[in-house]
């Protein structure tokens, strides 16, 4: 079961790449990833980005992306002097991000592989990554194991997941599936493209139980947008009162830890 969903998963990423259906150029053009980092600069600040991810204290460390995608987050690691390693289900993601680095003349190494079953030794890396992953691969668990294991004592782990408690999946999604008759499940599925076999929501309780392993964690809450609200409602709300509610009810749920 948990094979064939993860050859699932992968088939759909391979054809679906992060955000490529609202962007109007062609794949791994350099017009196409500026596009890019301009759409996802607006839902991560590169401040808040820097924040989050600490680029440069992890020079001349080792970082590992899981789920590399198209390579943005490893390629700021690379860009601040980390060893930076990115591994994806899909040969699309590897390309992109390969094509990503050339571009910036960034060294990196990419490998086609799967979370669940990383092809790596135990006690890596200084810092482990893996942002908006684990909500849709097979077994979120196993692959946190994995990410656990490759670890070195003391190392960095940062991860991102779909937030239950967000006005995403407590408002909207339970209008919608009134209206259309689609299931929840369906609806968080979809988020990234129909089709998509997995997506899964993480109260911060439940992401706390999954990462019970590691110490010193810290977790955070953003991305709250008008287009989360029900139809026009989102009109009714300012920037400042979405920015100040983000912290609660926002769709991206962040961890920061550490191996112990
Ligand atoms: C939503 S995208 C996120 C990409 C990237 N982490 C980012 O922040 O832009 C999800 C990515 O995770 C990859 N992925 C999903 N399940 C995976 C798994 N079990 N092992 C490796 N990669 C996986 C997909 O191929 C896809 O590139």
């Amino acid at each position: 079961m948990g094979q064939l969903l993860i050859q699932e998963v992968g088939s759909f990423w391979e054809t679906h790449p992060l955000c490529a259906s609202a962007i109007p150029y062609d794949l791994g053009t350099p017009e196409y990833f500026r596009y890019y980092d301009r759409l996802r600069e607006a839902n991560e600040s590169i401040q808040f980005s820097y924040w989050l991810h600490e680029y440069p204290a992890f020079s001349g460390k080792k970082v590992l992306d899981v789920g590399v995608g198209n390579g943005y987050v490893l390629s700021k690691y690379a860009y601040e002097g980390a060893r930076v390693f990115g591994i994806d289900l899909t040969e699309m993601g590897i390309g992109l991000s390969r094509r990503r680095f050339e571009r910036l003349g960034l060294k990196g190494h990419f490998i086609r592989g799967n979370a669940e079953e990383l092809p790596f030794e135990s006690d890596t890396f200084d810092c482990v990554c893996s942002m908006g992953v684990l909500h849709h691969t097979a077994d979120p668990a196993k692959a946190v194991g994995e990410i656990y294991r490759v670890l070195k004592p003391g190392g960095r782990l940062i991860v991102m997941v779909y937030h239950r408690n967000s006005v995403l999946y407590r408002l909207k999604f339970p209008l919608m599936s009134f209206v259309t008759g689609k299931t929840m499940q369906q609806l968080v599925n979809e988020v990234d493209g129909v089709g998509n076999p997995k997506g899964s929501v993480f109260s911060k309780n439940e992401l706390r139980r999954l990462l019970i392993k590691f110490k010193d964690l810290d977790l955070s809450i953003s991305l709250l947008q008008r287009w989360m609200f029900f139809q026009k409602a989102g009109c009714l709300f300012s920037d400042r009162l979405l920015r100040k509610f983000q912290k609660y009810l926002g769709w991206f749920l962040y961890a920061k830890g550490r191996r112990p």
